[in-house]
């Protein structure tokens, strides 16, 4: 995926420094060229002699003394992308600012290549209004800002400021170069609301947009996928999607189940209705036939359906819940999903119709992971950056 690409991992000095091992592991096991560069505070986390043999070059630590002239300007020249994990607070100040005065903060200064870093550090740290001003600073200026998840961090803390997963580190690599990390690979997403017909006219719905589904399509389109689309609503174009039209929850299912049987990856982003009308009446209600009763019957589970198929795709499903959403949490346990996104559609800017979602990433073992407030694009690339690393590290 990364063959012969050029990249420069940036260390400093936080716990997380030993995740750059591991990081640089993983990029050469995708074919990528790794050199290395440390701050001399790193060189106290983690020994330069690991990262060397790893990536088969000495680390650059300082900016004098070593064999080059100017080893910063050498590597910032030579590299397609410099990732600067872990970055801690004073690095991310150093950048936010352009002051270069050791061999990471110089290399990535001198660099005219895309930056990524990846934040690690305790959640005071994190929080702490310069910091949170540097990244906002550093975001603005086109630096990719990879995580930071919340989770455990070092001396058995919790809470926001953990540094993202070498894996998903790997996967924001490969989309700053524009990799086409989900070549040839085939999924299907489901997107919209199911109509559940009453008579001819009348039908039980709900508001899902398919806004969400659609950009979740759409990016994996982006990125080489062959994406099969079972929507009820107006569907993206692009040359990688086919676009299969349903409207009640039984042509969903049928339609899913169909393409599920050859994809890798299934994504349950439509709303599908739980319950349709047992009896459809043929001929239109009328008001004058009195007041009608409507009983209801389940629908089939599409989602099931998929999860119990042997040999079956990964599975994202959504939860839309109204308050807390701890039922999802349950919810993907239950279901047996590989990962569950869930969003409170009650919220200001998340959920039905907007171009917005706020939502909870649930892993199967129960962990969340809660994302801010952004657009239903960005929600798609993110979603499918764990995606793309979960598969990475499962392949492993
Ligand atoms: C045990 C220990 C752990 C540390 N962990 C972190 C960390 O995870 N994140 C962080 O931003 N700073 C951490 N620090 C503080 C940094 O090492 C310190 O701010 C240093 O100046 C960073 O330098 P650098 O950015 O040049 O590598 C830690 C310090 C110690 C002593």
């Amino acid at each position: 995926m990364l063959e012969q690409r050029r990249i420069v991992v940036a260390v400093t000095g936080g716990v997380a420094a030993f995740k750059a091992a591991y990081l640089v592991r993983r990029l050469i096991e995708q074919g990528a060229e790794v050199r290395t560069v440390m701050t001399q505070t790193a060189t106290q986390f983690i020994g330069p002699a690991t990262l060397a043999a790893l990536s088969g070059h000495a680390p650059v630590t300082s900016l004098f003394g070593d064999d080059s002239v100017s080893p910063h300007t050498e590597l910032a020249q030579w590299a397609e992308v410099i990732v600067v994990a872990p970055a801690t607070t004073a690095t991310i100040a150093r950048l936010a600012h352009g002051i270069s005065e050791d061999a990471v903060s110089a290399t990535v200064v001198a660099a005219r290549c895309p930056v990524i870093i990846a934040p690690a550090m305790h959640t005071e740290m994190w929080e702490y209004p310069a910091t949170q001003r540097n990244v906002a600073q550093l975001a603005a200026d086109g630096v990719i800002i990879a995580g930071p998840t919340e989770g455990v961090l070092a001396g058995g803390d919790s809470g926001a400021g953990r540094m993202v997963e070498p894996e998903e580190i790997v996967a924001a690599v490969s989309r700053a170069l524009g990799v086409r990390d989900l070549d040839g690979v085939s999924v299907v997403v489901t997107a919209g609301g199911t109509r559940e017909p009453i008579d001819p006219v009348r039908y039980v719905g709900n508001r899902s947009s398919g806004k969400m589904g659609n950009a979740i399509a759409l990016d994996a389109a982006r990125r080489g996928a062959m994406v099969t689309l079972v929507t009820t609503a107006p569907a993206p174009t692009h040359p990688n999607i086919a676009v299969l039209e349903v409207e009640t929850a039984q042509q969903m299912a049928e339609a899913t189940w169909e393409a599920a049987a050859t994809a890798q990856v299934a994504v349950f982003a439509a709303a599908v209705a739980d319950f349709r009308p047992s009896d459809v009446s043929a001929g239109k209600i009328r008001r004058a036939e009195g007041l009608p009763t409507v009983t209801f019957e389940p629908t089939p589970d599409v989602l099931k359906g998929v999860v119990e198929m042997p040999d079956g795709p990964f599975v994202v499903g959504f939860a839309a819940e109204v308050g807390s959403v701890d039922a999802a949490v349950d919810k993907a346990q239950r279901k047996g999903v590989d990962l569950l996104i869930a969003n409170d559609v009650a919220k200001a800017g998340s959920g039905f119709g907007t171009d917005t979602n706020e939502v909870t990433l649930v892993r199967s073992d129960g962990s969340t992971e809660s994302w801010e407030l952004m657009s239903k694009a960005a929600v798609a690339r993110r979603l499918w950056d764990v995606v793309v690393a979960q598969r990475l590290a499962g392949a492993s």
